[in-house]
């Protein structure tokens, strides 16, 4: 959500900034703007409402020539999407240029305390705005940049990550943060950048140094910065971190969207992932994780949003299943409207891609605040999540996910689920060897049938394109396969913005069947298990209604075939005919590709913008 970019160095920083934002567009992409410190010590601001191409147009009209400059892609939060709205904001005389992430909440508050005792007037209607002023204002009464940033950080409540240029020390670039990232970039000849996602310098440099709250950072033109704790003033010696993302995942490939190469990395992120935790021996390891987070735990609490949610749903399946361990499972938001029950003896997993939902981060705080041990999942080791449990964290490891639409992170997540479910197994002996040794097997033979089932894309876009007229459907799943209803129902809202519920089969007789009639399909989730006939019975109930009913099916099936409309069939997994009631263990990973393809295929055909729809961030970083 927004994106923050900065350079300072020996080029012109317009390129860099126009490149980096490109990467960090699927961050925000309601307006995106420039500001650039020129050699003759004026601040240049443009800025565009709408995609960053428009930006891209209106500065290659411009000449702005200089070598110290900031960027921003918005996603609004307070103020409509405009061109005035639209970061960078700058103070009346436009001697200070800052771009913002998070929210002031006290902004009120100060601005009117500014138009009062200094006769300032607003242009936007931005919380970020304040703060340009703030510190336009203290650099007035004599402060340097930084002196007037620790001031105006004294002054302002809320979230941000703040990046600051001045006319006033026209080589630099001060930074700040407050519960949302940002991180410094120490580049080759002396250059150095900032981004609030690493995954923008990653082009450039892949050396990082995350800030701390409240820390100050003071980037000059000829490569050197410090970094000062503003609370006590002390100067503090960098942690520098080796980003090891390869650029190659922010190339489409042959793809037309980022999208469908993401679907199609799954396989083999999974491959990866389970050659680095499932020995040939079928022994899992998690090496470096502190296996004392596990210790006496009597109890688990999931904790994620949207598709990481739906990650951790199936992931609570699996725990009570295999270890027994009782697991709830919170939307993060919802966790924070009560008092939490946590103790030393909760173990909270909080899962998230991006490791910098605000929700998440402010649920796992208050659980550690209860004493609870933390494990979290996520996709980027330098996140703030992972820097909360710095030996208890699993990477997913499934490279940058630039589509907004998450495909591949939550296949990643299920697969870390597994692992963690069935080493807790292990532990508390819960499964029987031969039942453990049939699941880690079958396991492995999981990338191989994704990949059969990718191969059968063009047929299930043949099947699904009758239906993009449809304003409304229901996905129906049961056992483990309700998350994965949720989650597809999650994709066609997300990318064609058509109604879509996800059920639970048992429930739709108790309401949603209401809503059923020849204009809402169903999708069923029917693979092999112990749930297959109750299922099939819920379809039998909505088809009778009327309803069109497709049905996501096992090579071979008869009886679903029968009923279904339209059939969109999947290779059978392994058999576990020793252990029926685990037949339907894996079949997350083979139902929820044919739902990802539906989602794509349809907001395609229907001209959606694929990989940034509408309203969406790829990273939600305020509450
Ligand atoms: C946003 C995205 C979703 C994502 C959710 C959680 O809402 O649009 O695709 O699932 O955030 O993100 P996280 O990074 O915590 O997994």
């Amino acid at each position: 959500m927004c994106g923050i970019v900065g350079y300072v160095g020996q080029e012109n920083a317009l390129d860099f900034l126009l490149n980096s934002l490109k990467v960090l567009e699927y961050r925000g992409y309601d307006s995106s703007g420039v500001a650039i410190s020129s050699t003759d010590h004026k601040i240049n601001v443009v800025k565009a409402k709408g995609k960053l191409n428009n930006l891209i147009n209106l500065t290659n009209g411009l000449n702005i020539q200089g070598n110290v400059g900031i960027g921003h892609t918005r996603w609004a939060t307070q103020g409509v999407p405009s061109d005035i709205n639209a970061h960078p904001h700058s103070n009346s005389n436009c001697s200070v240029a800052i771009v913002h992430n998070g929210i002031i909440s006290n902004y009120i508050d100060l601005k009117e305390e500014l138009v009062s005792k200094h006769n300032i007037e607003f242009t936007s209607e931005t919380d970020s705005e304040v703060v340009a002023h703030l510190i336009g204002v203290y650099i007035e009464e004599g402060l340097s940049t930084k002196e007037a940033l620790i001031e105006s950080t004294k002054k302002i409540k809320g979230s941000y990550a703040l990046s600051v240029i001045s006319k006033e020390d026209p080589g630099k670039i001060l930074l700040t943060c407050n519960d949302a990232p940002l991180v410094v970039g120490v580049g080759k000849n002396k250059d150095l950048y900032c981004a609030s996602d690493s995954a923008a310098l990653l082009k450039y440099t892949n050396q990082i140094i995350r800030l701390k709250d409240h820390q100050i950072a003071e980037l000059s033109g000829n490569g050197e910065f410090t970094i000062m704790d503003s609370h006590n003033g002390d100067f503090i010696s960098p942690e520098v971190q080796t980003m090891n993302f390869d650029p190659f995942h922010l190339d489409k490939g042959e793809y037309k969207h980022f999208l469908m190469k993401e679907i199609h990395e799954q396989p083999s992120i999974i491959r990866n992932l389970l050659g680095i935790h499932l020995d040939q021996d079928l022994n899992i390891n998690f090496e470096g994780l502190d296996e004392a987070v596990f210790n006496d735990i009597n109890r688990i609490i999931i904790i994620g949003c949207g598709t990481a949610y739906y990650a951790g749903l199936i992931g609570k399946y699996l725990l009570e299943s295999f270890s027994r361990i009782p697991c709830e499972i919170e939307f993060a938001s919802e966790l924070l409207a009560r008092p939490i029950l946590a103790d030393e003896r909760t173990l909270v997993v909080a899962i998230s891609q991006s490791g910098e939902t605000a929700d998440t981060l402010m649920a796992v705080k208050s659980a550690l605040s209860k004493g609870a041990r933390l494990l979290t999942i996520t996709n980027r080791p330098e996140s703030t999540l992972a820097a909360l449990a710095q030996n208890t964290t699993i990477l997913i490891r499934a490279g940058i996910e630039v589509s907004v639409a998450a495909t591949k992170s939550f296949t990643a997540q299920v697969v870390c689920m597994y692992l963690l479910s069935l080493h807790l197994a292990a532990k508390v002996k819960e499964l029987n060897p031969e039942e453990l040794k049939w699941l880690k097997s079958s396991l492995r033979a999981i990338p191989l049938i994704m990949e059969q089932v990718l191969s059968r894309a063009e047929e299930y876009r043949e099947k699904i394109l009758p239906f993009a007229n449809k304003t409304s459907f229901i996905f129906l799943g049961r056992g483990i396969n309700y998350p994965v209803a949720m989650e597809g129902a999650l994709k066609l809202k997300e990318l064609t913005y058509v109604q879509a519920t996800g059920y639970a089969s048992g429930e739709m007789k108790h309401g949603p069947i209401a809503t059923i009639d020849e204009n809402v399909p169903t999708v069923s989730i029917l693979l092999p298990g112990p749930t297959y006939h109750k299922a099939l019975h819920n379809l039998i109930e909505a088809k009778t209604r009327g309803a069109p009913s497709i049905a996501i099916v096992a090579d071979g099936d008869k009886e679903a075939t029968r009923e279904a409309n339209v059939v969109f069939s999947v290779p059978e997994l392994p058999r576990a005919d020793e252990f029926p009631h685990l037949q339907d263990a894996l079949s997350p990973f083979v139902s929820v590709v044919p739902l990802q393809l539906i989602a794509y295929y349809l907001a395609e055909y229907l001209g959606k913008d694929v990989d940034q729809p509408r309203n969406l961030a790829k990273s939600v970083t305020v509450e």
